[in-house]
């Protein structure tokens, strides 16, 4: 097979995995790249598969150093055939990530992670590739299990509750976030997240690593837990690594169903976002350039309200998104949401965005 993806020509043999549909992902991520304007940095591709990923950085987004790493023998052959056939150079390893973690001598300034299902298993070991500063973009494709489909599974690779209703995706993603905070703690990194995104059945996150205890500690200060209401869609959150949250819900007095540990902190870097909305180069994938238009507006507050859920609480006929938008952005600040097309995000009391839920009916 061979296929042509932004300036990369790729050709791969069966059985080395090419997802045409992860075209998008892959423009965001050379586009953040881009947009951060390092130069000339040493990047780990360490799931490479045909090397797209390190060929499309080096050739668009001013990766220097390249190495690429994958355990499947096929992809180890294709990435090496795709890296001259780019007219480009790079170390190419046929290596277990714990193989090449726990040998390298090098720390990388970018390391992409794009592993099959769950990014869990590779943390700890790439942050021993990490230094100050190291960017870390990673994707999960085990957003059933983030989402709360596979509730056990949750419980025991990220030892967090889950939610499996509409705020799931975005929980998903603070839930992987919250992962990846504590995991890097335990090498003295925090972390600072730039942008994460959910999106099909994945959820990918980007994210600086600073060194230091101090870094450390106030990352995991941004750990906290929720709770919901599946009564009249309500949400409630804290920070702290003991919950503070009550579990009848404040504005109808139903049981709330808890949730977490998440993270609570900051997930969009909108400075960045700005850049990057300027940067989008043309033939950018078209869904690639909805999202991030979408997430350059979104408020950055934890969780959203569903207007189809909120419409069946009042039990009344469905209303347009936009009408409750308008009414609630006279007095409060207001939001879409790409974790949910139909999801307003708001710094409004429950009561009143109930209230201009009904307003926006007659
Ligand atoms: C989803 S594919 C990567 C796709 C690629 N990044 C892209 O955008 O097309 C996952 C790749 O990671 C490799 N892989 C999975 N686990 C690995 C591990 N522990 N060490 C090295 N490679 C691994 C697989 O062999 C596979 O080629």
């Amino acid at each position: 097979m061979q296929v042509e993806e932004g300036r990369a020509k790729i050709k791969f043999s069966d059985g080395t995995f090419y997802n045409p549909n992860m075209r998008g992902l892959r423009d965001i991520s050379v586009l953040f790249l881009k947009a951060v304007g390092k130069k000339r940095y040493s990047l780990l591709d360490a799931t490479s598969a045909t090397g797209i990923r390190g060929i499309r950085y080096a050739l668009e987004a001013g990766a220097g150093k390249t190495t690429y790493l994958d355990m499947n023998k096929k992809a180890y052959a294709d990435t090496k055939l795709n890296v001259k056939r780019n007219k480009l150079k790079g170390t190419i390893f046929n290596l277990d990530i714990q193989e090449f973690a726990n040998s390298s001598e090098e720390s990388f300034d970018v390391i992409d992670l794009d592993p099959f299902g769950s990014v869990a298993p590779y943390v700890y070991d790439l942050m021993k590739v990490a230094k100050d500063g190291t960017i870390l973009m990673a994707t999960a494709t085990d957003a059933a299990v983030l989402c709360g489909a596979h509730y056990s599974a949750c419980l025991k690779i990220y030892a967090s509750q889950p939610l499996n209703n509409e705020l799931c995706q975005e929980v998903g993603t603070r839930i992987l976030i919250n992962f990846i905070a504590r995991i890097a703690a335990q090498l003295n990194f925090g972390i600072e997240v730039k942008l994460a995104i959910s999106n099909l059945h994945y959820m990918r996150v980007f994210l600086v690593l600073h060194h230091g205890a101090e870094n450390a500690v106030e990352s995991i200060k941004q750990t906290g837990f929720g709770a919901f209401c599946s009564k009249c869609r309500a949400f409630y959150s804290s920070k702290g690594l003991a919950p503070k949250l009550n579990g009848k819900c404040a504005n109808c007095g139903a049981e709330t169903i808890p949730f977490g540990p998440i993270w609570l902190g900051n997930i969009y870097d909108h400075a960045l976002l700005r850049k990057m909305k300027i940067m989008m180069p043309k033939g950018m994938d078209k869904n690639a350039i909805k999202l991030l238009r979408t997430v350059d507006l979104e408020l950055d507050t934890p969780f959203f309200y569903s207007i189809p859920k909120l419409t069946r609480y009042l039990g009344i006929s469905s209303v347009p998104r936009k009408r409750v938008l308008d009414k609630l952005g006279k007095k409060y600040e207001v939001s879409g949401t790409h974790f949910d097309p139909d999801g307003i995000k708001t710094d409004a009391p429950i009561k009143k965005i109930l209230g201009s839920v009904k307003g926006a009916a007659t």
